[in-house]
């Protein structure tokens, strides 16, 4: 290659780090995650622990990864402190059993707390990219999420060159690093398919610890095709977007949509590709997942803006095929771009995320079961539901198998306020809460968006409740959620 930087293997790169350390790592879900490096860490934090030394760093990242990185390290117990988001199940044991510290925070913060030193120190960057020059310009792969930052911050950088990726990804980013308070500007971004930063991140090449060659593909998993329960969410979705539509709240040529992360974003994506009153729209989102390429293929999807191209390999095997295509309507930028509260605002976009719970006023619960176990994480839904034109929060109105309702008379963790949220969605409908005060939001939750197994339960509720602006009562508010913590089933709760 002749590049002047260190060739390393993956085990001398993992033998550089020290213990109690603070790694940034590039990945955005799996998309473009850090893979050889952080397995081979994990593997000698296993060596140093069969020896008694103690070895575990702080991870931190753009959200969730791939096995190789948080999967890898969180099997080894070699994950001191993690943020800002996982999604990996022996991470999330590690966490909810208190072996790891996990600060869960908006993903948009991450870049200026790095920046801002709120984070302490960051001794490495490892880093996936297609391509690297001499002077330092380094083309990333399939995501952006917070690497330009890590960068340009860490003290030293490592990078993993990975063919899996062609070099032809050049020209698919858009870096842009705001300057921090007192001399911040606006971002210049007026319209999805501007650009307004670099193709390339470019570093001083005396940082570039080394260079460690891989060849893999990304680690991310397929999608389930829509269930009936999914689908119907999807077509709900877009049945009310196209009656905003209708009713003149939406302009005729829409307006940028942003889809959160999994099975249901999947479906409500496809469905707003099939609805016929739904015109070609664009994307303003966090992930580029498959539905979207579908949608792109079949011309009702026009752009699409992100920070990481989070495909199955299939589908990402059909975009490298056909890269001039897609180059000209994707672009991947940092996730403070991406997520930027600025940028929602001033795009008017509709954002669609997941809830976990939801509960008679509102109030939305992305990230705990039961109050107390962490899931994933709040991720993007707070960036974009807070600053939104319209904001929707999707779930299933029934959970494990029927003994969960989502739909609960009080969070049992507050992620979003009813101040943020505007609109839920489930399979059973749609509870419009503009404009409504909490008596009416509480009717409309139950009678549009509750299961009809658990409405008379929900109805006994909030009717038992006549003075206060807010019909609660605090000693009965977790009814549900206590009786199945007791027998396994949220049927059968008494209000007395
Ligand atoms: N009580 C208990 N468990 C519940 C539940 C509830 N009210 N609602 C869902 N669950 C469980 C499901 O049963 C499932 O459990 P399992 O893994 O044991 O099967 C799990 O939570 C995940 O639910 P699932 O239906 O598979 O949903 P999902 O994959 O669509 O994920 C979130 C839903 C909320 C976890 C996910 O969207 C998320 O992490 N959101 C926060 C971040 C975010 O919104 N990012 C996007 C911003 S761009």
């Amino acid at each position: 290659m002749g590049l002047p930087f260190p060739e390393l293997t993956a085990e001398e790169a993992a033998s550089l780090i020290q213990n109690g350390q603070t790694l940034g790592f590039s990945g955005f879900t799996p998309a473009g995650a850090a893979k050889a490096v952080p397995r081979a860490i994990a593997a000698r934090a296993m060596a140093e622990h069969a020896a008694g030394r103690p070895f575990r760093i702080g991870v931190v990242t753009g959200a969730s990864t791939g096995e190789s990185l948080d999967g890898a390290l969180a099997a080894a117990d070699a994950i001191a402190w993690r943020t800002p988001y996982q999604s990996n199940a022996a991470l999330r044991n590690a966490i909810n059993e208190g072996r790891t510290h996990f600060f869960d925070m908006h993903l948009s913060l991450l870049q200026q707390w790095i920046r801002y030193g709120f984070l302490g120190k960051l001794h490495y960057a490892v880093v996936e990219a297609s391509e690297v020059t001499a002077e330092g310009e380094i083309t990333l792969t399939t995501s952006v999420g917070a690497s330009n930052t890590f960068l340009n911050h860490a003290e030293k950088v490592i990078i993993e060159i990975n063919s899996h990726h062609p070099t032809e990804l050049y020209g698919l980013h858009d870096i842009f690093e705001p300057a921090d308070p007192p001399f911040r500007r606006e971002i210049p971004i007026y319209r999805t398919r501007d650009r307004c930063g670099d193709t390339v991140v470019r570093i001083d090449p005396r940082r570039i610890a080394g260079v460690v060659f891989t060849d893999e593909p990304d680690e991310v998993a397929a999608f389930r095709d829509a269930d009936p329960i999914t689908k119907r969410i999807g077509e709900n979705v877009a049945i009310f977007l196209a009656s905003e539509i209708r009713a003149g709240r939406i302009p005729e040529s829409f307006l940028p949509i942003q889809s959160g992360v999994g099975n249901i974003a999947n479906a409500v994506l496809g469905a707003l590709g099939e609805h016929p009153e739904i015109p070609p729209f664009e994307m303003y989102s966090e992930v580029i997942q498959d539905s979207v390429i579908e949608t792109m293929e079949k011309g009702k999807l026009t752009f699409a803006s992100g920070t990481s191209l989070t495909v199955s390999n299939e589908v990402l095997d059909h975009i490298y095929k056909n890269l001039d295509f897609f180059r000209r309507r994707m672009v991947l930028r940092p996730q403070e771009i991406s997520n930027s509260p600025e940028l929602v605002r001033r795009l008017g976009i509709i954002s669609v995320n997941t809830a976990i719970e939801v509960d008679l006023f509102g109030n939305v619960n992305s990230t705990h079961i039961m109050g107390s176990s962490m899931m994933n994480g709040i991720g993007g839904s707070g960036d974009f539901t807070r600053n939104a034109y319209i904001s929707i929060f999707t779930c299933p109105s029934l959970a494990k198998g029927g003994r969960i309702s989502p739909i609960v008379p009080l969070c049992s963790h507050l992620d979003h306020s009813e101040h943020s949220v505007q609109v839920i969605v489930t399979d059973q409908g749609v509870a419009d809460l503009r404009g409504k005060d909490p008596h009416q939001r509480s009717a409309e939750i139950i009678e549009k968006c509750a299961h009809p197994d658990f409405r008379d339960e929900l109805r006994s509720y909030s009717s038992d409740v006549r003075n206060g602006h807010t019909p609660q009562t605090l000693s009965r508010a977790y009814g549900m959620h206590q009786r199945f913590l007791e027998t396994g089933s949220m049927h059968g709760v008494s209000w007395r």
